[in-house]
């Protein structure tokens, strides 16, 4: 009875199939992801495009990014963009565009960090100059040139990869943290204008992921896993590229289709946690 039931329903709504075999989240989509040639955004291309989305990898580091396009083969290509060049922005949205024809998901990934945690003595007009003007400014002109070509379809979803430095302070450089902050407030604000076309904005924030940027080494990699393991609040469990990736496979799927506005936190509760008063009573081994 419940089985029938539940095939009828199945019939109605081909959605539901999903809940029992894998599925492919983004078939027949199209997905632009900036800094997708390394790290967070090259995990996140391999897995776009394992779900179907036909992915185009916009990044400054030209051979990396060429490299995975050949890899993935069919509906990936590789696009050099700077993203703090608005040329370059508009040029990569036009000519996904011209190849297929539409644009379901922008993903501004790209980013650089200044320096680790240090004073705001230190903090130099060039290292903002560098970080806002690529982590702000070119999720910015990502955004602008997705939102003119999604606006005409009337939907589309973008994202940005902030950080979890705007859930809890303290984590990185002074020039770092404003940058992704001023990510969640246009995040923000980009929702409110864009709802009206059914464009879904979101942000995704990790925790401390070892990629290239924080573990330029294989040695860097051990290090960078055992400072998250060790200061993490979710203990056994490391956030990997991966994990960034299927957040973001989540915001851009089908999934979220109600889902805007919202940053979500991948730092394992490490943000919500005030460990004073667990140290206080010796509850933390
Ligand atoms: N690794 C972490 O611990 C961590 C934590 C939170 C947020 N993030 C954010 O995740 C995003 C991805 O970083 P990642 O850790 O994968 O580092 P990564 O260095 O492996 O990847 C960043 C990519 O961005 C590209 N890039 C840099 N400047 C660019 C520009 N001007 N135009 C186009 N592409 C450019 C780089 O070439 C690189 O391929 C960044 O926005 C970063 O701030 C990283």
């Amino acid at each position: 009875m419940l089985n029938t039931a539940f095939s009828e329903q199945k019939m109605s709504n081909p959605g539901i199939s999903s809940l029992a075999s894998p599925r492919r989240r983004l078939e027949g989509k199209v997905a632009i992801i900036t800094g997708g040639a390394s790290g967070i955004g090259a995990s996140t291309a391999r897995l776009f495009h394992e779900n179907g989305a036909k992915v185009v990898i916009a990044d400054i580091q030209d051979s990396l990014g060429q490299a995975i396009a050949d890899k993935l083969g069919e509906n990936a290509f590789y696009i050099h963009c700077d993203v703090s060049n608005e040329d370059d922005v508009s040029n990569v949205v036009d000519t996904t565009i011209s190849k297929h024809g539409k644009l379901d998901i922008m993903y501004n990934n790209a980013g650089v960090f200044d320096r680790p945690l240090g004073s705001i003595l230190e903090t130099t007009k060039s290292d903002l100059d560098l970080v806002v003007g690529v982590n702000l400014v070119g999720a910015l002109l990502g955004a602008k040139h997705a939102a003119r070509v999604m606006i005409p379809q009337r939907k589309g979803c973008i994202i940005f990869t902030a950080s979890a430095t705007t859930a809890v302070a303290g984590m990185a450089s002074h020039a770092y943290t404003a940058s992704k902050y001023g990510i969640v407030g246009l995040a923000k604000n980009l929702a409110a204008e864009l709802g009206q076309y059914s464009i879904r904005v979101n942000c995704v924030s990790p925790f401390i992921v070892a990629t290239p940027m924080s573990a330029p080494t294989e040695g860097d990699v051990q290090k960078v896993e055992a400072i998250s393991s060790a200061v993490g609040n979710l203990k056994g469990k490391v956030l990997k590229a991966e994990g960034v990736a299927q957040a973001a496979l989540y915001l851009a799927s089908d999934d979220a289709n109600y889902v805007s506005g919202v940053n979500l936190i991948l730092d394992g509760g490490f943000s919500i946690v005030n460990p004073t008063m667990m140290n206080a009573f010796n509850l933390v081994p």
